[in-house]
């Protein structure tokens, strides 16, 4: 079965999508992305994405190409002709293509929007979920605006593979008072000996996940404790247990830190609870 793209307001066969190489996307990475889950044919957190998204181009002053309910209307079309019923849609919008300058292009210059859509078969995320992943840690290289999803992910991409060179799934990212900043594509959480739930706040330093804004809000209203707040690699190694959050793992426990053991080694309860609970309520 063919696969289909979408740029620039047509729909191409994959192999055909393309933008120019002046595309201010590849030339500086002045782009941004989003990311969605598709599950039984629906995006997943899909009003959180799309708030984000505006706010990411707000941020760069790039504008939007075309209004919500339009995406909307493309995103599921891009499904329909994928037929994906389980999988992703990737979103890229760049502040176009223009001469390359350092500077913004001339003011009516088009923004390049990309959307792509891929079948998942979500059953090695759950195993993965099952067993649980490892984590290792390494200084956080990013630049002040985390919280913008921009495609600037070469500090991310590096930490990412020396996770998988290392055996590990995720690695979680360290800043420059001790404090784990996130995943190189996920939140980061912890659970304490006592129970609470701790990941960083909404800072600069962290992409604010939408998977971990439903989590708080599903824990919340489940009533346990949650702190938005920093913690060391040695209160991770401390805690009951640790997860991570995205909208690709939904929740997935940690079950090692830097070949040391969280808690008892086992994926814990509130994670997978948290996981369990995300998924039925989409
Ligand atoms: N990444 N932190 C970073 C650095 C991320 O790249 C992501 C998501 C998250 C989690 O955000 P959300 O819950 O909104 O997916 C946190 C996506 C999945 C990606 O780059 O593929």
């Amino acid at each position: 079965m063919s696969r289909f793209s979408y740029v620039n307001g047509r729909f191409l066969p994959h192999a055909q999508a393309s933008i120019s190489i002046d595309d201010r996307g590849f030339l500086f990475g002045d782009a941004i992305y989003e990311v969605w889950s598709v599950r039984h044919g629906h995006l997943l957190d899909s009003e959180g994405h799309f708030e984000r998204l505006k706010r990411s181009l707000g941020e760069l002053r790039i504008p939007m190409p075309i209004g919500v309910p339009a995406l909307r209307l493309v995103i599921g079309e891009l499904l329909r002709r994928n037929r994906v019923d389980e999988g992703l849609v990737y979103l890229e919008i760049s502040r176009g293509a223009a001469r390359r300058d350092h500077v913004f292009p001339p003011a009516g210059t088009r923004p390049t929007l990309v959307m792509t859509a891929k079948r998942v078969d979500f059953a090695a995320a759950d195993a993965r979920a099952e067993r649980g992943i490892g984590v290792i840690s390494l200084p956080d290289q990013r630049w002040g605006r985390c919280d913008i999803k921009t495609v600037n992910l070469l500090p991310n991409v590096l930490a990412k593979q020396a996770a998988r060179e290392a055996g590990a799934f995720e690695a979680w990212q360290v800043d420059d008072e001790g404090f784990v900043t996130e995943g190189a594509s996920s939140n980061a959480w912890i659970v304490t000996a006592e129970g609470v739930l701790v990941t960083r706040p909404a800072d600069h330093a962290i992409l604010h996940g939408i998977t971990r804004a439903t989590i708080l809000r599903l824990a919340r209203d489940a009533g346990y404790d949650v702190e938005e707040r920093g913690f060391t690699l040695d209160e991770a190694h401390g805690a009951r247990e640790a997860f991570i959050t995205s909208a690709t793992t939904f929740v997935t426990p940690v079950v090692r830190i830097d070949d040391r053991p969280v808690g008892n080694g086992a994926p814990g309860s509130l994670g997978s609870l948290l996981r369990e609970t995300y998924l039925a309520a989409q």
